[in-house]
């Protein structure tokens, strides 16, 4: 699984407001946006075009069109933020919603919303998500894409964290990841460090209180699968 991490210092630059805590949720949005948009264009650098005849106002020539129909599809909720950028870039795009949430104390990825139709309609899926944290979600949403007929896939994060990568590699080692950076680890709690927190309670202004914050006291059972997890990156 060819892992790609941009070296652009536009989106190094980005990240760093985005890490911040003090930018503020319509800021954070903003930001999301701007980063999806440069990685989305990293991402799509491969994609087929087949050439077209076409007449410009001083002769004809053979120009180039992009050749597979692509969809989009964000994870909800944090996904959501990412979707207008990259229909900006591709306007023809088709975008199929799949709804996950992370269960607090598991980690384990609890599917709730799945409308896509009986067969798979594009050539190739773009899943985005803000946050490859266990690889939990990423993995079972494309197990989803390609029980459905997708050929190709490829995920899109503005941030990974090692153990992600390592899960994600192992079961779906042809799935390429573009992100924007790879942190240093999870912690207990599964979150990234040093990451930005919850992208979806930053982007959306959800903010629990103090028992739900990133960094706040381990539960034991969620701390355990997370040491699981390590364990498979330990050299
Ligand atoms: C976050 C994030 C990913 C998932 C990543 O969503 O947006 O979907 O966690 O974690 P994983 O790699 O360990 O699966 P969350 O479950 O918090 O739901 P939300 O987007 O509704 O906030
Ligand atoms: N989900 C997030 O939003 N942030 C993390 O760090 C991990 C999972």
């Amino acid at each position: 699984m060819p892992l790609h991490v941009s070296s652009h210092p536009l989106v190094a630059h980005k990240l760093s407001i985005l890490r911040d805590k003090r930018t503020e949720p319509k800021k954070f949005r903003e930001i999301v946006r701007e980063l999806t948009w440069l990685l989305g264009y990293e991402a799509m650098a491969d994609l087929a075009t087949r050439p077209e005849a076409i007449e410009t106002p001083l002769e004809p020539m053979t120009a180039a069109r992009l050749e597979p129909r692509v969809g989009l599809i964000p994870i909800l909720r944090a996904g959501l933020g990412m979707v207008d950028a990259m229909l900006e870039l591709l306007p023809t795009a088709e975008v199929w919603h799949i709804g996950l949430y992370r269960d607090e104390r598991t980690l384990k990825p609890v599917e709730y919303y799945n409308k896509l139709p009986d067969a798979a309609s594009v050539q190739v899926c773009l899943v985005l998500d803000p946050m490859l944290a266990t690889g939990g979600s990423a993995s079972a949403t494309i197990d989803i894409l390609k029980a459905w007929g997708a050929a190709r896939v490829k995920q899109v994060s503005l941030i990974a964290a090692p153990e992600g990568v390592a899960t994600l590699t192992a079961a779906h080692p042809d799935v390429d990841v573009h992100v924007a950076a790879l942190d240093s680890h999870l912690n207990e709690r599964g979150y990234i460090v040093p990451g930005l927190g919850d992208a979806g309670d930053r982007q959306f202004g959800t903010f629990a209180g103090p028992a739900s914050e990133p960094g706040h006291g381990a539960d034991g059972e969620t701390a355990e699968v997370v040491r699981r997890l390590q364990r498979q990156i330990e050299p």
